[in-house]
């Protein structure tokens, strides 16, 4: 058993933040940052764009896209961890608000993982025949947790929410994979103090970045060897948008070319778990992707956690 995603949908802030901006916040400039990150802009939310706005738009063209009725989905996971509160979770503002009246609904926080957590958690339900459609969204306002002080930080993440409508398919069968190392949970920190201070993200920068460039690959290579599948056949490899140079150097270890992983995060930055769904619209409205194209999907950052998926189109 496989899902297929059958819609998409995605919610962008309006207001855009360009990196002339932020060097007038901090001590940085355009070209520090293009250099090191590769990214332009980044989405901010204002004016009473929320993480839970910004879901449900997302949710409501992604249902649009596949043409299927909110009161069929049987699941709704989000994955955020900028959610504005934790009772009720965000998946049950949206299943309120589209009217999926009997879907199970629950929020994840695997940070930039969360998206392919979510994934291969549906696809464990459709196994288990607990499901047969399910709504993912990945949404999240960063700006709101982001130490606007810390210029090693506070230049890479934007705001931003995807949706992807996912539905039984029983073509093929791929076993993902997915890890998580507490130990090293210090790099990337996200505090919650309810309400007694401002939360802010604390980040090991250099720590990350060697943690992406080691195990991205490292996981893409085990996935493909318990599916036993060759690089070959791989259309795209969609990853976690958090740094140009993370994906080059990535692409450059697996031996693969370039154009096989295609990249946005010069307009969005790190929007955490609502990358992989914005960059799949995007690619999905070029007409990137044919059918039966095979996609390997990768999620990585706090945790420290790994995911990675095979999807058919
Ligand atoms: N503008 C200008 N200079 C900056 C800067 C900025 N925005 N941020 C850091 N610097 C400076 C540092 O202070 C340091 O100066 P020093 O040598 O005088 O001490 C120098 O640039 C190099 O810093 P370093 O941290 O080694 O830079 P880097 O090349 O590793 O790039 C990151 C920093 C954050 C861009 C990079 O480590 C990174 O992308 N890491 C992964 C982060 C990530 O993706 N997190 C989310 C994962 S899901």
């Amino acid at each position: 058993m496989i899902g297929k995603i059958t819609g998409i949908g995605t919610a962008l802030p309006k207001y855009v933040m360009d990196n002339e901006e932020l060097s007038t916040m901090v001590e940085t400039t355009d070209q520090w940052i293009r250099e090191r990150t590769g990214i332009r802009t980044r989405h901010i939310a204002r004016n009473g764009e929320t993480t839970t706005s910004l879901a449900i738009e997302a949710a409501k063209e992604a249902l649009k896209a596949a043409k299927i009725e909110a009161a069929s989905l049987d699941l709704i996971i989000v994955s955020t961890n900028t959610a504005i509160d934790l009772m009720p979770n965000t998946a049950c503002e949206i299943q309120k608000e589209i009217g999926a009246f009997v879907a199970t609904c629950f929020d994840i926080t695997v940070a930039c993982s969360g998206f392919v957590f979510a994934y291969n958690t549906v696809l464990a339900y459709m196994r288990a025949n607990m499901c047969k459609k399910a709504l993912i969204v990945g949404s999240e306002t960063l700006s709101n947790v982001v130490d606007w002080s810390d210029r090693g930080s506070c230049i890479l993440f934007g705001d931003g929410a995807g949706a992807v409508v996912l539905e039984e398919d029983d073509s093929e069968n791929f076993k993902p994979l997915m890890s998580s190392m507490g130990a090293k949970g210090e790099a990337l920190t996200l505090t919650n103090s309810f309400g007694k201070a401002r939360d802010f993200m604390a980040m090991d920068g250099s720590e990350v970045f060697k943690f992406a460039v080691a195990s991205v690959p490292k996981i893409i290579e085990e996935l493909l060897m318990i599916n036993q599948f060759e690089k070959e056949k791989i259309k795209y490899y969609v990853l976690h948008q958090a740094n140009k140079r993370i994906i080059d150097a990535v692409a450059k270890r697996l031996k693969e070319p370039l154009d096989k992983f295609p990249t946005n995060v010069e307009n969005y930055g790190n929007t955490s778990s609502a990358s992989i769904p914005i960059l799949l619209k995007e690619m999905d409205e070029k007409n990137s992707f044919k059918k039966g194209d095979y996609i390997v999907m990768v999620g990585f950052g706090a945790g420290l956690s790994l995911g990675a998926t095979i999807l058919k189109w």
